[in-house]
């Protein structure tokens, strides 16, 4: 069973402040969940392999070290995974970049694909999938089971903010996925916000509350 990581840098909890409270810009927002994105990436990928290289610096031949590993994918869940790709991908080179979009079944109220497109050679990946707000948990594991089918092996799960719930309820079904988020809140509102939270993460990046 695979853990959740916390990331606690003083950093990251620093600006996550900045993006709960209600009065920050859609700008500043949007800046800050990019920033913490890449911090958050920045321990994430902590364990990436690598492999030896020559390089002649102007003074003398030596051994480098370079990124000699699986190659990486970030897969943002839509809309509001969207928010965090920029920064990921300003930290990660040759980072290739899927999408997934989920919506609710009015019936079943199951999570159903309705967009996937990624890149070739999923099984060749680590595959971080990303959403700020882990709330239910059920469209989370509903994309990374797709993701799954499509080949992914090693798969990572990054969120900004997550519900106990969510972490409960992915950690059912995907046993081998680690979570990543900034912080753990309180629980779940009865319309599936989480609480304390930061409200709708996608209105708030967007700009459509
Ligand atoms: N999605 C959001 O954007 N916010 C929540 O609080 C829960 C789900």
């Amino acid at each position: 069973m695979h853990e959740v990581y916390i990331i606690d840098h003083p950093l990251i909890q620093h600006k996550l402040t900045h993006i709960r409270d209600k009065e920050t810009s859609t700008k500043l927002f949007k800046e800050l969940l990019e920033e913490v994105s890449m911090l958050m990436a920045y321990e994430i990928t902590r364990n990436l392999d690598l492999m030896e290289v020559p390089v002649e610096t102007p003074l003398m031949q030596t051994t480098g070290k370079v990124l000699g590993g699986k190659k990486l994918a970030v897969v943002p869940i839509l809309r509001a995974g969207l928010g965090m790709v920029q920064g990921i991908e300003s930290l990660i080179p040759n980072l290739r970049i899927g999408h997934i979009g989920m919506y609710r079944d009015h019936d079943t109220l199951e999570p159903i694909v309705y967009y996937c497109k990624l890149p070739p050679d999923m099984d060749q990946r680590e595959v971080i999938v990303v959403d700020p707000m882990l709330a239910t948990g059920g469209s989370a594991a509903a994309a990374v089971n797709h993701i799954k089918e499509q080949g992914a092996k090693r798969i990572k799960f990054m969120a900004l903010v997550a519900a106990p719930e969510g972490i409960a309820e992915f950690r059912r079904i995907h046993t081998d996925v680690p979570i990543y988020t900034a912080a753990v809140d309180e629980k779940l509102s009865e319309q599936g916000y989480i609480l304390p939270g930061l409200g709708d993460a996608g209105d708030r990046i967007f700009g459509t509350r």
